[in-house]
């Protein structure tokens, strides 16, 4: 299996007076879990919108092995994103969304009750959507990025909603995903939970890159990601 690489370079959006994005360059390789961290409105889902085809740039490029999302012959085959929990119609159930999807992205029916396993939904993949929290609707949103057996998965907050034990799980399944040679890119704005989950670091503040490289270079320094996030952006140094 090929791993894949994401690139990211010169990314750049702005929305009126406000550059939400400004000139982001990093990559995320396989095999690794890479974290895109940083603060409430730093920049990190119109960043990964942008690498989805969700947002046009202003500027820059975002790669999968070279090509652009919209590029790629069979995206949810190559790519499972989570970028958006509303996707699913609060009358269906998880097993009719994921078959739904499954349809639409050309993926054997067979898959359904497979993804339903992995995540663990099997005890309400049955109940509407509409009474799902939002832990359950974060697991049926990994699950349907699962359909296409995908070799990169990109997710915006997964963590979000998580009971402790979900946190544990996902954890768990992100770590054996890379093992596999797959990518993995995850934001959060949650530094301290993070710092236990991912190899490679890349810090967004106001929409620039503020630090990037191995989470043992951060560690090696003996101070936690939150201090370094505060001692970069304070000094306001590498930006
Ligand atoms: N569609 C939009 N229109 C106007 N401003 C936006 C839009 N999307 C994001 N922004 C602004 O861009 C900045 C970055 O937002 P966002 O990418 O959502 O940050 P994060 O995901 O890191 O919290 C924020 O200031 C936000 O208010
Ligand atoms: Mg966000």
């Amino acid at each position: 299996m090929t791993g894949i690489a994401i690139r990211v370079d010169g990314l750049t959006k702005v929305y009126g007076s406000v550059r939400a994005v400004d000139d982001v360059t990093f990559s995320a390789e396989p095999g690794r879990i890479t974290g895109f961290l940083g603060p409430n409105g730093a920049g990190k889902s119109t960043t990964l919108r942008m690498l989805l085809g969700l947002v046009r740039p202003d500027a820059g490029t975002a790669r999968f092995n070279g090509r652009a999302y919209r590029d790629l012959p069979n995206a949810t085959a190559t790519v499972g994103a989570v970028v958006d929990l509303a996707a699913a119609h609060p009358a269906t159930t998880a097993r009719g969304h994921l078959r739904t999807y499954a349809a639409l992205g050309g993926h054997p029916a067979t898959r359904v009750a497979e993804v339903i396993t992995t995540t663990g939904i099997d005890g309400f993949a049955d109940r509407r959507v509409g009474g799902y929290s939002t832990g359950m609707k974060q697991r049926l949103a990994l699950a349907t990025a699962l359909l296409g057996e995908p070799r990169v998965l990109v997710l915006d907050e997964p963590s979000n909603g998580l009971d402790p034990a979900g946190i544990v799980w996902l954890r768990n399944f992100l770590r054996d995903f890379a093992a596999a040679g797959r990518t993995v890119l995850i934001s959060s704005h949650l530094l301290t939970e993070v710092q236990h989950s991912v190899d490679d670091v890349v810090l967004i503040n106001n929409g620039r890159i503020a630090w990037a490289g191995p989470l043992t270079e951060v560690t090696a320094a003996g101070g936690t990601l939150e201090e370094t996030f505060l001692s970069i952006t304070q000094e306001g140094a590498l930006r």
